[in-house]
């Protein structure tokens, strides 16, 4: 029986992985690896007491993709889900990936995303524009940054009395909420 296997990479706290590999449905029909591009001793702590792999990559961006794929190849993962990853993911993970990677970006794309959008830059991005609303965008990963085939977005309003804390606060709750559901349905297909 085919049961799918999602390879989470991150870059930051990996607070949405954690919560991908805790939601019940998705234990239910699938295994994960983790794949980080920094240390993160809670996460390998996470990753043991959960039974999941975990890799931390370092190298530049060229050497972190090559082998990335790499472990994906060997680990027969079969869905690649980008949850604060920072480093642009290579044409030939794309290639051998295509439309099973999904993004999760903390803003309403297309607005401010692109290149250095990403974290608190975003959030203060939003709070400069005086933006009225904010949310999550979670999207396939093509070859050009952020502008994959939009899967959902979720939105938030903003009040003149939210500071940049809380604007990324309100987005973490839409993470919170939406991300496990949307990845599972994703995978179950
Ligand atoms: C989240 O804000 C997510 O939207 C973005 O990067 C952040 C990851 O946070 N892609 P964490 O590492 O999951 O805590």
């Amino acid at each position: 029986m085919y049961s799918p296997k999602i390879a989470l990479l991150i870059s930051g706290t990996g607070s949405n992985a954690k919560r991908l590999i805790h939601f019940k449905p998705l234990q239910l029909c699938c295994e994960f690896i983790v794949i980080s591009s920094k240390n993160n001793d809670s996460m390998r702590l996470f990753c043991e007491e959960n039974k999941v792999d975990y890799f931390e990559i370092e190298g530049n961006t060229e050497e972190l993709n090559l082998l990335a794929n790499k472990i994906c190849r060997e680990k027969f993962v079969t869905h690649i889900v980008l949850a604060g990853f920072l480093k642009k993911i290579s044409f030939d993970i794309i290639k051998n990936y295509r439309g099973r990677i999904l993004n999760i970006h903390p803003s309403l794309l297309p607005k401010f995303g692109g290149k250095g959008m990403y974290g608190r830059h975003v959030h203060r991005a939003v709070f400069n524009a005086g933006e009225t609303k904010t949310g999550i965008t979670i999207h396939e990963v093509t070859e050009i940054y952020d502008q994959g085939k939009i899967i959902a977005q979720y939105e938030v309003s903003i009040s003149k009395l939210d500071d940049v804390e809380q604007i990324e606060q309100k987005v973490r709750e839409l993470e919170e909420k939406y991300f496990p559901e949307v990845v599972k349905n994703f995978v179950t297909g």
